[in-house]
């Protein structure tokens, strides 16, 4: 932690739409675990050692909360910092989760408009819960504390803090995109979100496309907001108050990744995966069940490129990961049938004796399993359409650690502007494009798999999730706009070289 970052003397408060920790319920008994999430491992440290309080939605229907409160009380002392759950009544969550989080703001905010479902009664509800999590925040906190809000769902929780009088500094990171003027302006309450987070002192993106979006938006929609860029940083005079906004691209706790890989427990896993598949490179794509992450398409491009590419057959798999997610909105529902039947058509189409072109996961895999395919997998494949970051390429690339393995990017991840230039990197609506690149990462020699493994190692190891703390923190407490080099906006290059190999 930089001098700046620590001279602030008050507890950090961090509020999420789910707390870090996983409850289970065994008949009586309810107990907690850690979450996986890279975001509690970077925070945990700070929490404990400034002191601080994590605020959230259980994830358990609103009758256990009682049993949560008590759970979370007694237990506070062991983890060195506190939770403190927000009870969302099943309405809450069928409108402001389900609804407005999930069927309008992220399919909007990922260019899809087409996938959102404008319900009026939906945008009280968001109101609604902003306001109950902004509730909870004041009741918590102390004068001196940092109060840093995450990502969509609590994009009014702010102006609600404001309304009630808070005068804490009020930090916000969005982790998905933010859309263009074009698309934002879709939105029938794009004016009470872009007050809402101008009631912010620093809000932060993960890409230079994000902000410039955002900044956009304001000049666009709010032309009386006065806005100067300071550095790398714009701030907006508003109503009195002075918002920052800055770029901070997240990331991964990179040695704990690796650490885990070199373990004895994944370097069997891996063993085992691979002596399954003997004598082919293992393609691997890993995603929640997510529209965003254009699974379709990628299994389409896979079957192009084992039409156009006949050598490729018997020689590779792809083992497509899929987590269940947020099942009960129905386009996600359609979207498993989708992959279903493209997996079935696929592997229909090309299955010999003793090759099957997909293996197919749909479920949560165990931590030792999911390290296990990072290490072991030849090419990752991420192609999502569009993606605030994906922590799963770097997660992919911390875990190789032999150094050989390709990672095909699609360009629409915020994860491109920071490892471009040693991916291949591929439009991911372009499946005959996304098929030569994988023939070209099957045809990679070691040299230049090592070369560029080895460089993308060193820039996601550098500017690790710790460093995202440590920046965010000290833009918060200072004026200071940490340096991350490698930010620049990625505009495709015309002269990008031809993945192309003719047969
Ligand atoms: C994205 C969002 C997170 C969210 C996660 C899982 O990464 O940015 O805020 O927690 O998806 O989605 P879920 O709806 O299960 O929380």
């Amino acid at each position: 932690m930089n001098d700046d970052a620590q001279s602030s003397h008050g507890r950090l408060i961090i509020v999420s739409n789910r707390l870090p920790v996983v409850f289970e319920r065994t008949g009586e008994e309810l107990t907690f675990r850690p979450g996986s999430g890279g975001l509690v491992t970077a925070l945990a440290p700070v929490l404990r050692d400034r002191g601080g309080i994590w605020i959230g939605w259980s994830g358990l229907p609103e009758s256990e909360q009682q049993a949560v409160d008590k759970l979370l009380s007694d237990s506070s002392v062991a983890s060195g910092y506190a939770l403190r759950a927000v009870p969302l009544t099943p309405r809450d969550l069928d409108d402001y989760y389900y609804g407005f989080a999930n069927e309008i703001l992220w399919p909007l905010f990922h260019d899809l408009q087409s996938h959102c479902n404008f319900d009026p009664s939906y945008w009280e509800a968001y109101r609604r819960v902003n306001h109950k999590f902004a509730l909870k925040t004041k009741e918590t906190i102390n004068e001196d504390d940092f109060i840093w809000i995450h990502d969509y769902h609590l994009m009014l929780t702010a102006a609600s803090l404001r309304e009630l009088d808070v005068r804490n500094p009020l930090g916000f990171f969005l982790h998905i995109p933010f859309p263009s003027p074009d698309i934002f302006i879709k939105l029938p309450w794009r004016f009470q979100v872009l007050h809402a987070l101008l009631s912010f002192d620093l809000v932060g993106f993960q890409t230079m496309r994000d902000k410039r979006n955002f900044v956009q938006c304001v000049r666009m929609l709010l032309p009386d907001v006065i806005v100067r860029s300071e550095g790398a940083f714009h701030i907006m005079r508003h109503e009195g108050n002075e918002v920052r906004a800055g770029v901070f691209p997240i990331s991964i706790d990179f040695g704990e990744f690796e650490r885990r890989a070199k373990s004895e427990e994944v370097a069997k896993s891996a063993w085992y995966l691979h002596e399954a598949l003997p004598d082919r490179q293992i393609i691997l794509g890993i995603d929640r069940l997510d529209y965003t992450k254009g699974i379709p398409y990628r299994l389409q491009a896979y079957r192009n490129a084992l039409r156009r590419y006949p050598a490729l057959r018997e020689k590779i798999t792809l083992v497509q990961v899929v987590v269940p997610s947020r099942a009960d909105i129905p386009k996600y529902h359609d979207l498993k049938t989708e992959i279903e039947r493209l997996v079935s058509e696929i592997n229909g189409e090309f299955t010999l004796s003793g090759w099957v072109p997909i293996h197919y996961i749909f479920r949560h895999l165990t931590r030792g399993e999911l390290l296990g395919y990072y290490r072991t997998a030849e090419i990752a494949l991420i192609t999502p359409v569009k993606d605030g970051m994906n922590l799963v390429a770097k997660e992919y690339i911390a875990c190789n650690i032999e150094n050989n393995g390709v990672l095909i990017l699609s360009e629409f991840a915020g994860a491109v502007a920071q490892l471009h230039r040693d991916a291949l990197l591929v439009n991911p609506y372009d499946i005959e494009a996304v098929a030569d690149a994988l023939h070209r990462a099957f045809m990679m020699d070691q040299d230049e798999r090592r070369e560029r493994m080895r460089r993308l190692r060193a820039v996601v190891k550098r500017y690790d999730i710790y460093r995202w703390v440590e920046a965010f923190l000290g833009a918060a407490v200072s004026r200071h706009l940490f340096d991350f080099p490698m930010i620049a906006e990625y505009i495709p290059p015309e002269d990008a070289p031809d993945l192309g190999v003719s047969i």
